[in-house]
């Protein structure tokens, strides 16, 4: 007879397995992150829309940081204060070294505690979509307690309706979840965020053999509208 204390292990086990093999892939891929994707003007343009509303010294958290480039640095350079976590050792070292000015730490997103002082603002730029849809809307809601009353949202997916599919990436296995833009939109507004702005770019990766993709860009500000 299984309990809920198996459930509980079982769910948990999973989690662990999932987290392992996300942080697995990242290690693998490394540096060829960048030389995949050497523009990111999607993030570039985010950056700027947080530096037009905050002035240096604001407490910035950059969830799943990759290896810091373009974000941190940018918002490190214009003096704001930025935090980034990760769960990939490889990313964070890069991290590190691009940007030695902010402050790293190895922390999956779902593990955040929501008691931390406030930040004026969090970016999660592709890093949600590592997670399983029924994951997202609590990290969301995590995230949006560890902002200051007003503080701002900043996040990108991939638009395609797909939930915690398997995919090769960078010769990396990873799984991987994305939503149709009216559907990111709601489960932002679920959380407690009201969307400002929205953008969709289309980005090919240097080098994959692959379509074009749909980025989606959302930024938002805690609280109903
Ligand atoms: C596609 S990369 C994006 C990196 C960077 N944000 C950018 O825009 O270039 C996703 C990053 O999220 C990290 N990541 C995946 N799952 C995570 C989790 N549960 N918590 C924290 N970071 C995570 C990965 O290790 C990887 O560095």
């Amino acid at each position: 007879m299984s309990t809920e204390s198996d459930s509980v292990s079982g769910e948990t086990q999973a989690r662990f397995e999932h987290r392992a093999l996300q942080a697995g892939a990242f290690d693998r891929i490394g540096v060829r992150y960048d030389e995949a994707f050497p523009h990111k003007e999607g993030q570039l343009a985010a950056g700027e829309w947080l530096l037009s509303r905050l002035g240096p010294g604001a407490r910035v958290l950059d969830v799943g940081c990759g290896t810091g480039v373009p974000t941190a640095k940018r918002l490190a350079d214009a003096g704001l204060l930025v935090t980034g976590i990760d769960i990939s050792p490889v990313m964070l070292e890069l991290a590190r070294e691009n940007v030695p000015e902010a402050k790293f730490l190895e922390l999956d997103l779902l593990d955040l505690d929501p008691v931390q002082e406030g930040f004026d603002a969090v970016v999660a730029f592709f890093s949600l979509l590592m997670l399983p849809r029924r994951d997202i809307l609590p990290a969301l809601r995590r995230l949006n307690e560890m902002l200051v009353p007003g503080g701002l949202l900043s996040l990108s997916m991939v638009e395609i309706d797909l939930d915690d599919v398997p995919f090769q990436f960078l010769g990396a296995p990873v799984r991987v979840t994305g939503y149709l833009r009216d559907d990111l939109r709601a489960v932002v507004e679920e959380a407690g965020f009201t969307v400002l702005e929205e953008n969709a770019i289309s980005y090919a990766p240097a080098t994959m053999q692959a379509p074009p993709e749909i980025q989606l860009f959302v930024n938002c500000r805690k609280g109903a509208s």
